[in-house]
């Protein structure tokens, strides 16, 4: 009877998690990006709000204001506009605002960050997003999403310094990252991280981001990327996300026998006038234009 009850109940639990098979493929993936299971887990919600803080313009899928937040200092000429409105302009990727990375540089506003509501009220979190100094109103950012939000703040931020030191340098382990990125990262990033041209120039790799920017992709791989299929890791510990720092290749031979990437810049560029920075090899400019292409078409088989 007990053997009988776990037969029947698999296909049952996988039926509940899955729900009824009936949207296409392109209608699941947008379901992905901005819809919402019907009984949302406490570890999917808090990723759904991490994508929010990222880009809540991306997550709803609508485009946002145009003009400058109000709240965006004068003193800042570096960023205008849309990008203004993203939480993380203001409050940083570590959460730490003007007290962490974005202490300086072109996101430098002197706006504190956001971890002193660690453990608060949602209520009381929602009420300070909806407050004169925000602007954000119902219309732009739904009672649901803004809940998400607020369930985010209070309780999804981990502690970044545990797994990123404040130089930017990484406490991670590569021998235990890389298994997780070839297993996962790679189906859509590529064994050698550069199926997937970031960046407005798409010349940016996760790799390149991760040297750069590691609470930025520490925030990604915690939450997902807000409007694309990407996969959260929320559901495991902050330890798994540490950064892994995608391989490059290391020499012009190797880059032009090396898998994806690599291998398509030898159809529109020679090896040797790639350029190279940090360790990396990139298509010069020109080349951009047939990896833009390449994307499109979406394989390089
Ligand atoms: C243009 C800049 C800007 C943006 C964008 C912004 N904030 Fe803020 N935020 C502020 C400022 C300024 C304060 C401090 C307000 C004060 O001291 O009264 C603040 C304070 C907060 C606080 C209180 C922190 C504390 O420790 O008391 C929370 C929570 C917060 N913001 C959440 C958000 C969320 C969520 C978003 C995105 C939906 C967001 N903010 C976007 C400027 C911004
Ligand atoms: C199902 C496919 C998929 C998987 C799996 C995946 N990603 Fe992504 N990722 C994407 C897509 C799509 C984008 C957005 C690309 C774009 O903007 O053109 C993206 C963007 C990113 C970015 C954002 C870079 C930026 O600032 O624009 C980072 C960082 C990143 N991925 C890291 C990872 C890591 C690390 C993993 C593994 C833990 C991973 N991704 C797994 C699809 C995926």
């Amino acid at each position: 009877m007990a053997a009988m009850f776990k037969l029947a109940s698999l296909p049952l639990v996988l039926m509940l998690a899955l729900g009824p098979a009936t949207l296409a493929a392109d209608e699941h993936s947008a379901d992905y990006v901005t819809g919402a299971p019907r009984q949302p887990t406490k570890a999917w919600t808090l990723s759904a709000g991490g994508r929010l803080y990222d880009s809540w313009m991306e997550a709803l899928g609508v485009p946002g204001p145009k003009t400058t937040h109000p709240a965006w200092p004068a003193s800042n000429t570096k960023r205008r506009g849309n990008v203004t409105w993203r939480c993380k302009s203001c409050h940083g990727w570590d959460y730490l605002g003007a007290s962490g990375n974005y202490g300086a540089g072109p996101y430098f506003t002197g706006i504190p960050g956001v971890r002193g509501v660690i453990g608060k009220d949602l209520d009381e979190i929602i009420k300070i997003i909806s407050d004169d100094t925000h602007g954000y109103t119902d219309a732009m950012i739904p009672p649901t999403a803004k809940r998400r939000l607020a369930l985010f703040l209070s309780e999804g931020q981990g502690t970044v310094a545990d797994v990123i030191r404040p130089s930017g340098s990484i406490k991670g382990n590569a021998d235990r990252g890389g298994p997780i990125f070839q297993n996962t990262c790679a189906a859509c990033h590529g064994y050698d991280g550069r199926a997937l041209g970031l960046g407005r120039d798409h010349d940016e790799f996760v790799g390149t981001i991760a040297r750069t920017n590691p609470w930025e992709v520490l925030h990604k791989i915690r939450n997902g990327q807000p409007g694309q299929n990407m996969i959260s890791l929320r559901a495991f510990p902050i330890e798994v996300a540490a950064p892994t720092r995608a391989r490059c290749p290391t020499s012009d031979a190797e880059a032009a026998s090396a898998r994806g990437f690599p291998r398509f810049v030898q159809f529109v560029t020679k090896p040797e006038t790639m350029l190279q920075r940090d360790g990396c090899y990139y298509a010069p400019r020109p080349a951009r234009r047939h990896l833009h292409l390449w994307r499109g078409a979406g394989a390089v088989q």
